[in-house]
């Protein structure tokens, strides 16, 4: 039994030495922001919580003085009421102002550094996850999660903690000025009160720990509501709802996923609140037999009536200022749990080597050769890309065909270095990729992904982000567009390269939504924006319709000849006008040749016959 107390008392004082140094060092941290952010504002709100720390207690003495010269007024039993009377009176209401005054002064001061703060620390974020090189990390439920936790203490955690760190502060210089006070009346009153708050430590302490328990818990749940939620409310996946009939299934989930939230929720406040009651009725021990002891000094005669209101209000200030250190250091501990969350955010490792010891990055002048390149998504997937061998020459353009799932999307990945091999090597010119500074590498390259995005932003910009240092070059956005198709969908809309492609995100109804096939030409112009010494286009023609899908051909083989393009693609035209084909099959080249002879020979170009005849006669419906 006692090496099970000696056991507790271990834990609860290991508890409390990493609770304390976890707020010094969120305390430091803070300090260190506001101080960096305005020197004068921090010296201001330091000079403004003195002053208000010390104003309870010239309160109690004046109350005391008060009272005292109210009594000595009712024994003398004169009319008149003394001048010294109305002067404590006149002081008591305005220290009483000045008290309120202060407060809401500085948590005005307080908002309006904290707003700034916030943007701050919000882009501060948004810069480290831009920095980060590849696209690992954006697929890991644990990084959203833990965003999250970083924007949720962003958004209240700087400037609550900041408040509650002066207010801390402030408790404290009232805690020592009463207790000090005190002590000259009556020590037994401040060991009662010292007593009660003692076990409060260790609850507060606790449950913060459960509470950041509960947001690691709830984290996935939250994350998929939200995501329904998004689901529910979006033009995009809206339509494909209402056609399906599957609503009232998406909302039923939903509403278990919210229900599963509520009752965590209430489950920690129900623990809340057995804490907080514990707590209550401690203090609740502490004021009865502090005004016991009070009671009794009076009947000894060793204290006066001033005295008896110095007591009660010092004893009740004592008990506030120790409630509010609790109060203030448990939320400062629970939000430097979350601070240790920015910590580990900004600290985050990204796998991409993004700095490169190379400094010059020159155009593709031989080739890029993929040497013995293996490729899986993590160490508990199956291997995507095996040992692939093959040569991307310059001024050529090679085309990459494969079934579905055969790897053609993550090969083009590894090319663009949102991921690097697992194994094996890609060489530019003889050159590791990876030696080169990553946004170097990618400027040289223009892209046009399977699943391209559509943004909600103009057509000027939607084409002007292929090349967004000419943004405003209005003559080589339309010739991006004219030779991608593009310049059609333009002609039909009402502001030309200045409309907004979004029903949602415009101000008046200036907005319009355009089609898949329409959105395809608009990314393709936006790849041909950018002077690229490699072009890759991943299934470029999946949305087109035929007599699109024959303009795009025409254009890519006037415009090829000496660039160089990769192209995936299952559209057996497009693979048909590349110089080379390479067969990607289970993850491997299973052949590389030019088109022509690898139409005869390889097996892999009979499924996909079938397919192009299919997809030719559906075209044509
Ligand atoms: N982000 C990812 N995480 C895990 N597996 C993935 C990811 N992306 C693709 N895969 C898997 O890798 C394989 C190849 O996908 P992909 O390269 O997109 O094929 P393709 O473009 O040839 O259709 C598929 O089996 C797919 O499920
Ligand atoms: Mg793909």
């Amino acid at each position: 039994m006692d090496r099970e107390h000696c056991g507790n008392f271990l834990r609860t004082r290991m508890k409390m030495q990493k609770g304390i140094s976890r707020v010094l060092r969120s305390t430091k941290f803070l300090f260190g922001r506001y101080w960096e952010h305005s020197k004068a504002f921090v010296v201001l709100i330091l000079l403004l919580n003195l002053i208000l720390s010390a104003i309870p207690l010239i309160i109690a003495w004046t109350t005391r003085s008060f009272v005292d010269q109210l009594a000595g007024m009712t024994q003398d039993s004169s009319d008149w009421i003394p001048n010294s009377l109305f002067l404590l009176a006149l002081c008591l209401v305005g220290f009483l102002f000045m008290q309120d005054y202060l407060s809401i002064l500085l948590s005005y001061l307080d908002e309006r550094k904290g707003r700034n703060l916030l943007v701050q620390t919000k882009m501060a974020v948004y810069e480290r996850i831009g920095s980060f090189g590849g696209i690992q990390l954006f697929e890991q439920p644990a990084f959203f999660d833990l965003l999250r936790m970083v924007m949720h203490s962003a958004q209240s955690g700087h400037q609550q903690v900041f408040q509650t760190l002066l207010r801390t502060c402030r408790n404290v210089v009232l805690l020592l000025a009463f207790a000090l006070a005190i002590l000259s009346y009556s020590p037994l009153i401040l060991l009662v009160i010292a007593i009660s708050t003692l076990p409060q430590i260790t609850n507060h302490l606790h449950s913060n720990h459960e509470n950041k328990q509960l947001d690691s818990e709830i984290g996935p749940h939250e994350r998929n509501a939200y995501y329904l939620e998004h689901l529910l409310t979006n033009s995009s996946t809206i339509k494909e709802i209402l056609a399906l009939g599957i609503g009232s299934h998406l909302r039923n989930d939903l509403q278990n996923r919210l229900l599963m939230i509520a009752s965590f929720m209430i489950h920690s406040e129900r623990k809340r609140l057995k804490t907080s009651t514990t707590n209550r009725v401690l203090i609740g021990i502490a004021q009865g037999l502090s005004l016991l002891i009070i009671t009794a000094m009076v009947s000894t005669r060793e204290i006066g009536v001033g005295d008896v209101a110095f007591l009660i209000a010092g004893s009740q200030g004592i008990l506030s200022a120790t409630i509010g250190i609790l109060e203030g250091f448990s939320l400062i501990h629970s939000q430097s749990l979350y601070f240790e969350d920015y910590e580990k955010l900004v600290n985050l490792v990204d796998p991409i080597i993004t700095g490169g010891s190379r400094k010059k990055m020159s155009g593709l002048l031989g080739e890029i050769r993929f040497e013995g390149v293996s490729f899986r998504y993590s160490t508990n997937l199956p291997w995507v890309l095996r040992d692939v061998e093959l040569s991307i020459r310059a001024g050529e353009s090679t085309a990459i065909v494969g079934q579905n799932g055969s790897g053609k999307s993550t090969l083009i990945r590894l090319l663009l270095r949102l991921y690097d091999p697992t194994c094996g090597t890609i060489y530019w010119d003889g050159v590791d990729v990876r030696e080169f500074p990553v946004e170097d590498y990618r400027k040289t390259i223009g892209v046009m992904f399977q699943d391209y995005a559509r943004y909600q932003l103009t057509v000027r910009e939607n084409i002007g982000f292929g090349d967004i240092e000419n943004i405003h070059e209005i003559g080589r956005i339309s010739r991006a567009a004219r030779l991608s198709g593009a310049d059609n969908v333009v002609q039909g809309l009402s502001n030309n390269y200045e409309t907004v492609l979004s029903k949602w995100n415009t101000q008046e109804n200036g907005g319009v939504d355009i089609s898949g096939g329409e959105w395809q030409k608009i990314a393709l112009a936006r790849l041909l924006m950018r002077e690229a010494s490699l072009y890759i286009l991943d299934e470029p023609t999946s949305n087109l319709d035929a007599s699109s899908e024959t303009a795009f051909n025409k254009g890519f083989s006037e415009n090829k000849r000496g660039k160089t393009f990769l192209i995936s693609s299952h559209r057996l035209s497009s693979i048909m006008m590349a110089d080379n084909v390479a067969l990607l099959r289970d993850g491997k080249i299973t052949d590389y040749g030019p088109p022509q002879r690898l139409l005869n020979s390889s097996e892999l170009f009979f499924p996909l016959e079938q397919r192009e005849s299919f997809s030719e006669r559906t075209d044509s419906l």
